[in-house]
C-alpha cells in the first residue's frame, strides 16, 4: 500500500483515517480523494531540504498536476510560488485569490487571450518559450501592462531523462523552449528592451524521472551558459529555474524506483554550488517545480465495481462506474496502478482487470492484478492518482468528471463538487424552431 493507508476492523481500507466505504456512501463514486496531510508532508520534504542545503530558493507547485481553488489556498499558505500553463490555470488561481506576483506563466503557444489576461492580471515570472512569443511580448508589453515584465527564458538543455516519449521535453528535439544556441539572440533583445526584465533561465527535462544524474546535467549545461553568456556579454542571471519532473512510486514494486525528494533537492543544490565556485558565478535564486511528486502518492480514487464478466479460461473484467474519463493515463501511456478492494481488503485472491465504462476496449485501469474477488457492488481504489488524473480527465461518452475530497484531521471536505447532467449541457445552444 502506498501512502497513509490501513485496514480497519471491518476489513475496510481508510485512507487518512477514513473509511473508503462510508467515503463511497457519503460522497459518491467516483471520487478523488487527497490525504491533506500527507500532500503537505511532501510539501515540507522540499522545503526543509532547500532550507539544509542552499541559501536562497522559491518553490513553485505545477498546477497542471492537479489544481483546484483549495488546493490554491494551500501552496499560498505554505508561501509556495504556483506554474500555470495556460489563461484557464492563471484564471482559476487568480480567483483563488493565489497572488499573481508568485505565479510563473509557462507554455509553448500562449494565445492572444491569455498573454492579454497575464499581461493585464500581473505576473511574478513569464517564461518565454520561442521567438515568436517574444516579439508578441516586446509588442504589447507597454500596451497591456504598466509595469516590466519579469522574464525567464526556457532553454532545451540537451539532456534525455530516459522517460516516457511524451513526458520528455529538455531534448534538442522538442516542441518546447530555446534550442541553446538560438537562445543567445533572443535573451539580448529582451535584455534591451525597456518593457522586460530577464531575471533568469528555465529548463524542464521531462516527467516521471527515476534517475537524479539528468537533472544535475540539465543544472550544469544551464549554469555553463549562464557563464559563457556573462563572458560574452556581461549579464548575471539573478535566478535559474531547473522545472520537475521527479518521479514517484505508482506501485508497491515501485517503491524503491525512485529517489527521495530530499536527496534530488540536496543533490541539485550541491551541484549548483559547485558549479557557481567554479566558474566564479554567483549563486543564483534557485526553483524547482514539482507536480507529481507532491500529490501523487496523496490522492486514490473510489470506485464502484459494475459489472463482472468472466471469459472462462481466459480472464475476469471487472468493471467500475469510471475508467479512462477521470484517469487516462493508462491509454496514454501505459500507465501502471495498483488497486484494493475497498470493503474486504483481505480475502481470497483471483487474478482480474479492472477496466472502465467507456466505449473502447482500450479502456482498461489495470491490465492485470491479484484482487480479493471482486463482486457487484464492491468498492474498489485505485492508489496513486493524485497527479495528472483530475487534470487530465474528460467527459468522453459524457460522462460527468468525480468531485473532489480533501481529508484532513479524519474528516473529508468536498472542495470540488462532481459535475452532474446538467453541467455537460451547460453549454449546449438548444436550437429553436
Ligand atoms: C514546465 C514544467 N514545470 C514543472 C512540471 C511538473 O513536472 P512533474 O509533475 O513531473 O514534477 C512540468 C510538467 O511536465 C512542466 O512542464
Amino acid at each position: 500500500m502506498l501512502g497513509n493507508k490501513s485496514i480497519n476492523e471491518n476489513n475496510h481500507l481508510e485512507i487518512a483515517g477514513c473509511d473508503v466505504v462510508e467515503l463511497a456512501q457519503t460522497m459518491g463514486t467516483p471520487l478523488y480523494v487527497y490525504d491533506e496531510e500527507l500532500l503537505r508532508f511532501n510539501m515540507q520534504e522540499y522545503e526543509e531540504a532547500f532550507r539544509e542545503n542552499y541559501p536562497h530558493f522559491s518553490l513553485a507547485y505545477a498546477g497542471k498536476a492537479f489544481l483546484c481553488s483549495a488546493l490554491c489556498s494551500i501552496i499560498e499558505e505554505k508561501n509556495w510560488w504556483l506554474d500555470v500553463v495556460s489563461g484557464g490555470e492563471y484564471y482559476l488561481a487568480s480567483s483563488a485569490d493565489f497572488p499573481v506576483e508568485k505565479i510563473i506563466f509557462h507554455g509553448n503557444n500562449k494565445t492572444q487571450e491569455e498573454r492579454h489576461l497575464v499581461l493585464r492580471g500581473g505576473v511574478g515570472r513569464w517564461v518565454v518559450d520561442n521567438e515568436v512569443e517574444l516579439n508578441f511580448l516586446l509588442e504589447e508589453a507597454s500596451s497591456y501592462a504598466s509595469y516590466k515584465i519579469p522574464l525567464f527564458f526556457r532553454l532545451t538543455p540537451g539532456v534525455d531523462p530516459h522517460t516516457h516519449q511524451y513526458i520528455t521535453t529538455g531534448k534538442i528535439d522538442s516542441k518546447f523552449g530555446f534550442p541553446l544556441g538560438e537562445a543567445e539572440k533572443a535573451i539580448l533583445k529582451a535584455i534591451q528592451s525597456e518593457d522586460l526584465e530577464v531575471w533568469g533561465l528555465h529548463c524542464h527535462i521531462g516527467s516521471q524521472i527515476d534517475h537524479i544524474e539528468p537533472f544535475l546535467k540539465a543544472a550544469e549545461v544551464m549554469l555553463q551558459f549562464m557563464a559563457d553568456f556573462r563572458k560574452k556579454h556581461g549579464f548575471v542571471f539573478r535566478e535559474l529555474d531547473l522545472g520537475g519532473g521527479l518521479g514517484v512510486p505508482y506501485t508497491d514494486e515501485e517503491r524503491d524506483r525512485f529517489p527521495p525528494s530530499r536527496l534530488y533537492v540536496q543533490a541539485i543544490s550541491e551541484k549548483v554550488k559547485e558549479m557557481c565556485g567554479e566558474l566564479s558565478y554567483p549563486l543564483p535564486r534557485l526553483y524547482l517545480e514539482p507536480g507529481r511528486s507532491v500529490v501523487n502518492t496523496a490522492g486514490s480514487t473510489i470506485y464502484q465495481v459494475g459489472s463482472v464478466k468472466e471469459i472462462p479460461g481466459v480472464k475476469k473484467y471487472v468493471a467500475v462506474d469510471g475508467g479512462m474519463t477521470d484517469n487516462p493515463r493508462p491509454i496514454l501511456y501505459g500507465a501502471k496502478y495498483q488497486a484494493h478492494v475497498g470493503n474486504r481488503v483481505v480475502g481470497e485472491q483471483e487474478k482480474v482487470s479492472v477496466v472502465g465504462k467507456c466505449c473502447e476496449s482500450g479502456d482498461v485501469l489495470i491490465e492485470e492484478m491479484e484482487l480479493s474477488s471482486p463482486r457487484p457492488g464492491d468498492i474498489l481504489v485505485v492508489e496513486a492518482t493524485g497527479a495528472y488524473n483530475y487534470s487530465m480527465a474528460s467527459n468522453y461518452n459524457l460522462i460527468p468528471r468525480p468531485g473532489v475530497v480533501f481529508l484532513r484531521e479524519r474528516k473529508p471536505e468536498l472542495v470540488v463538487r462532481p459535475e452532474s447532467w446538467s453541467d455537460l449541457v451547460r453549454r449546449d445552444i438548444v436550437p429553436v424552431d
